[in-house]
């Protein structure tokens, strides 16, 4: 008895975790309930970029590099194509990062951007998006290749 109410605890944790995504982050839509970040429109998009991306972009790029950072647009992500409206991610205004799934290479490298991206922007930005974060086992949810191109181009399904 004890077993099958863990194991039921189980499959609705799984349940829970798995069936939520995208969820609901942004403004109310035609139903009144608040649209995901998928079904938002190009002109909702731009706005919960604004309203909430943006201010916590600035916040975790500034606790790295405060005097570089101090004044964060647009650009800071989505390079000069912001100025066309050309929002499309991943994009070639990023460095390209290895493509090696354990980040070896950007931790050799880079160890304080790579800890710090992992720890703060991946999943501060997934949750603002309400968009699930990488995983390791599917390679598949928000991370670090939904901004950056690999060696060659996009990875992991971005
Ligand atoms: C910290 C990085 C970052 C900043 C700063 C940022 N964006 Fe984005 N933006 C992204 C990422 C990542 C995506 C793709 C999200 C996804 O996986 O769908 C995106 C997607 C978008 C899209 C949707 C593009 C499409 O193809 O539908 C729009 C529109 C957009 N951004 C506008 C803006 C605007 C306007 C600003 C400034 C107010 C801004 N962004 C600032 C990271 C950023
Ligand atoms: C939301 C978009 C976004 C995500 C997600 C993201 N990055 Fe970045 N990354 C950036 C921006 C913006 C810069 C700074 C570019 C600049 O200063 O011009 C950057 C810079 C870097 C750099 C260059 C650092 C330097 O000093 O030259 C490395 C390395 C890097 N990122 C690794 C990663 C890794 C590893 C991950 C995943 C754990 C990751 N990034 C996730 C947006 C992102």
């Amino acid at each position: 008895m004890k077993i099958l109410g863990l194991g039921l605890v189980a499959v609705f944790v799984v349940v829970t975790l798995c069936a939520c995504y995208p969820k609901r982050v942004g403004p109310a839509g035609p139903d009144g309930e608040r649209l995901t970040w998928t079904a938002m429109n190009k002109n909702q998009r731009k706005a919960h970029m604004r309203k909430v991306v943006l201010p916590l972009a600035a916040d975790v790029f500034q606790a790295w590099r405060p005097e570089r950072y101090a004044r964060v647009d647009c650009t800071l992500c989505h390079g000069d194509n912001a100025h066309w409206e050309d929002f499309q991610m991943p994009t070639s205004h990023l460095p390209r990062l290895s493509g090696a799934l354990l980040l070896g290479p950007e931790f050799e490298k880079h160890p304080d951007t790579t800890r710090l991206k992992l720890d703060r922007l991946v999943p501060e930005m997934a949750a603002a998006l309400g968009l699930k974060p990488f995983s390791l086992i599917t390679c598949r949810g928000f991370g670090c290749y939904s901004c950056h191109l690999g060696p060659e181009g996009p990875l992991f399904g971005n």
